[in-house]
């Protein structure tokens, strides 16, 4: 069985599906394993240091393609790449099938088998696949890091000769994976932390991390069987948003990680929010992407207003593309282990298995 990758498109995707590491990992297990030239150099990684592992690098993309059994890579192939896909060829991925419905139509009526592992259901046994989780720990962790370089005053208390310099203090929108990697960077720098979610089991994970929880009033708990948000009402929008008002007078940072499945973002700092803050502030949304949940977010750019600055990047991982690939490859390696049937050296499709069944793309 022969694993292939190519390299994703280096402006929009630094990010890498398989670390010299786990091309050992593998090979141990008797894979093959074809990378593109150059594939994770601008890492780091050179071809020598994936051909010392036994991995073959190879110059032509498209026989890559073609001679690969399982396909892994982070977002979906160009247009040309894609025509080289075949029957029975497993393609493994982050695929957005929302965005690329009539693309992923296409490789499936070609019986090609796609597996989007954003689908991968919540539960204990997927956990060591779970991409959306690691990718998030790690956005949680440089949105927090990002906003406090372009802060110009302290983090932490400072008790000096010449006087004290007060603590920040950071809200925190969103406890899901991001917001409490981000509760706990800005707790071990010295902020002062306060959060809020929709979903009441994450009071307790608030706290327990050291932070305040923001409970609106009267608000039913908004959560889905799954553990996802449910949208709020407007009654909930309504005192959401004189909470957060009266908190953000006394706010410096504010990282936003809210979102909904399926849903654009909600807009949860509106811009007469923004008027109140104090100039300096700086806000990090983490859902830019996804519309944004701060009032004057522009993708990729650092807007100001009043003084205070907003931020929000397309892909923040490309800000840690090394440690987002190392357990980016580690996922994809466990669901590809689980997909492996070694005794008869094929993948083994079995829609019985709750893991196969909601990744594959029909
Ligand atoms: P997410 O990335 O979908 O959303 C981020 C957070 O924003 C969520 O906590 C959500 O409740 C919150 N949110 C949405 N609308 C909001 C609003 N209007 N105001 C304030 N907060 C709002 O969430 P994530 O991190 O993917 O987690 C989703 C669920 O999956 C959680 O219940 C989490 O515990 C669970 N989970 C389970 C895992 C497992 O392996 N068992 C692994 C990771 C997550």
């Amino acid at each position: 069985m022969k694993i292939g990758s190519v390299s994703e498109d280096k402006k929009f995707e630094k990010r890498i599906a398989i670390t010299p590491e786990i091309a050992k990992k593998y090979i141990n297990l008797g894979f093959e394993i074809i990378l593109a030239e150059n594939y994770g150099s601008h890492l780091g990684f050179q071809d020598n240091h994936f051909e010392e592992y036994g991995a073959k690098i190879i110059k032509d993309e498209a026989g890559l393609i073609k001679n690969s059994n399982i396909i892994l890579q982070l977002g979906l192939l160009s247009d040309e790449k894609i025509s080289y896909l075949k029957e029975n060829q497993a393609l493994i991925g982050i695929f957005d099938t929302h965005k690329n419905k009539k693309k992923l139509e296409n490789l499936s009526k070609k019986k090609v088998n796609i597996f989007s592992l954003e689908l991968l259901p919540r539960t204990t046994r997927a956990q060591s696949m779970d991409i959306l989780s690691s990718q998030a720990n790690l956005a949680g962790y440089k949105a927090v890091i990002e906003s406090f370089a372009k802060f110009e005053k302290a983090i932490p208390m400072m008790m000096t000769a010449a006087g004290t310099v007060p603590a920040a203090k950071v809200l925190v929108v969103g406890a899901g994976v991001a917001g409490l990697q981000a509760i706990a960077t800005a707790k071990r720098m010295g902020a002062i932390v306060f959060a809020t979610d929709v979903r009441m089991a994450s009071k307790e994970q608030v706290e327990s991390l050291g932070a305040k929880f923001l409970v609106v009033e009267g608000s039913e708990n908004l959560e889905t069987k799954g553990g996802y948000a449910k949208e709020a009402s407007e009654d909930f929008k309504t005192k959401q948003e004189e909470l957060l008002t009266e908190t953000l007078k006394k706010i410096d940072i504010v990282i936003c990680t809210a979102l909904i499945p399926g849903k654009k973002a909600p807009l949860i700092i509106k811009d007469k929010m923004i008027d109140i803050m104090q100039p300096g502030s700086v806000i990090y949304d983490l859902a830019a992407l996804q519309g944004g949940n701060s009032a004057y977010t522009k993708v990729n750019e650092i807007v100001e207003k009043n003084g205070i600055k907003i931020l929000g990047d397309s892909n923040i991982l490309n800000k840690l593309p090394t440690s987002a690939s190392t357990l980016y490859a580690k996922n994809l390696y466990n669901f590809v282990v689980n997909l492996y049937d070694k005794k008869n050296d094929k993948i083994n499709i079995n829609l019985e298995d709750e893991i196969i069944k909601a990744t594959l793309v029909k």
